[in-house]
């Protein structure tokens, strides 16, 4: 056995250096291979490569939109590099990590939108391309950079979904509405997140809920955890709410509230909360009981994942720039339908 693996070696080495030196070669060999231009020749051909950045890679979301850009890879044949940049210096630094692979572009959600500029400059240095997913890049000026390709939800409007629901909830529950609060976690430093929770609280202040019951709890993170500390501030503040109406920017910020509504004795009979993701929900929607999480709008992960990446490969190997600006919609899932529509879109659970 390992007289044939010394044979093949042997063979692989020697035919990568053929290769070599009639200017093709194969990406990925031995590291003291010859660095050789990716000109395909003789049937030689070095395979694409594209990164994908993500800002949380312990959050399920972002696992599913790898998974899909896996998927992209494995079907129209380049090479993945799937990476976390979980603060700007890691980002910036898979940038630079990404220029020397030679990678001809890669697909972001980055950990900060103000290094938008830095993530542009760093890309140009090493001629890479650039998309932004899921958060949307700002300018020096404050402003969203609309000349950088992006690809993200429609965030307000996927918002006002969440509040309608909600507010149909509290209806058919009955539920007094003098004694009912909405706490709204928040995390407004983020465009695409202030944008999700202004619109589920306007939809429901045009339902005819009072204003002046809805209570923002904003996050210092954005994980579960930072939802469950800014929402145990909120309930010792609000002691007189005995019903509560929950949205946040994502299915974490909405599972912290539950949490720490939970730990203070809510439960399902007292708490509706509606997250944004579909995908981090997943074990909350199978647990035998129900919690105070009642649902979610599933957002379109295949689109942000397989679609980006696709796009990146369109663009750099047949010049085919993608839409400046494309927005995806959710559907609500629940307890009652999670499974079914979860299959219909593609993931397995
Ligand atoms: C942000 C959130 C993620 C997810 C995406 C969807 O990046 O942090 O949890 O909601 O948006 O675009």
């Amino acid at each position: 056995m390992r007289k044939a693996i010394s044979v093949f070696m042997t063979l692989f080495f020697a035919s990568n250096l053929l290769l070599a030196g009639c200017g093709g070669g194969e990406s990925g060999g031995g590291a003291s291979k010859p660095e050789v231009k990716s000109a395909p020749s003789g049937g030689g051909k070095q395979a694409v490569k594209i990164g994908f950045i993500v800002k949380q890679p312990e959050e399920p979301w972002f696992q599913m939109e790898h998974k899909f850009a896996r998927q992209a890879a494995e079907e129209l044949g380049f090479e993945l590099l799937e990476l976390a940049g979980i603060d700007g210096e890691k980002a910036l630094a898979q940038i630079d990590n990404l220029g020397v692979q030679k990678a001809a572009g890669f697909v972001i959600c980055t950990p900060d939108v103000k290094l938008g500029p830095a993530i542009m400059s760093y890309a140009k240095r090493n001629n890479m391309k650039v998309i932004a997913v899921d958060d949307r890049f700002i300018g020096n000026d404050g402003q969203p950079m609309e000349d950088v390709h992006y690809l993200g939800i429609a965030a307000r409007a996927i918002g006002e979904d969440v509040g309608k629901a909600l507010y149909e909830q509290l209806q058919a529950r009955g539920w007094p509405v003098e004694e009912t609060g909405v706490c709204a976690v928040t995390y407004e430093e983020l465009d695409t997140a202030k944008e999700r929770t202004d619109g589920a609280i306007t939809a429901l202040i045009e339902a005819g809920f009072p204003e002046s019951q809805i209570y923002k709890a904003p996050q210092k993170t954005t994980d579960v955890n930072g939802a469950l500390q800014a929402v145990d501030i909120l309930l010792v503040q609000q002691p007189d709410v005995k019903y509560w109406l929950v949205c946040g920017m994502n299915d974490s910020a909405v599972l912290g509230a539950v949490r720490s509504m939970a730990a203070r004795g809510f439960t399902h009979e007292d708490v509706c909360g509606i997250g944004i993701n579909g995908t981090d929900c997943i074990d909350e929607l199978k647990k035998e009981n129900p919690t105070g999480f009642y649902g979610s709008m599933l957002l379109q992960a295949k689109k942000h994942g397989y679609e980006t990446a696709k796009m990146m490969y369109e663009w750099v190997t047949k010049d085919q720039e993608p839409p400046l600006d494309t927005r995806t919609r959710g559907i609500l899932i629940t307890r009652e339908n999670f499974r079914e529509v979860l299959k219909d879109q593609g993931y397995e659970i």
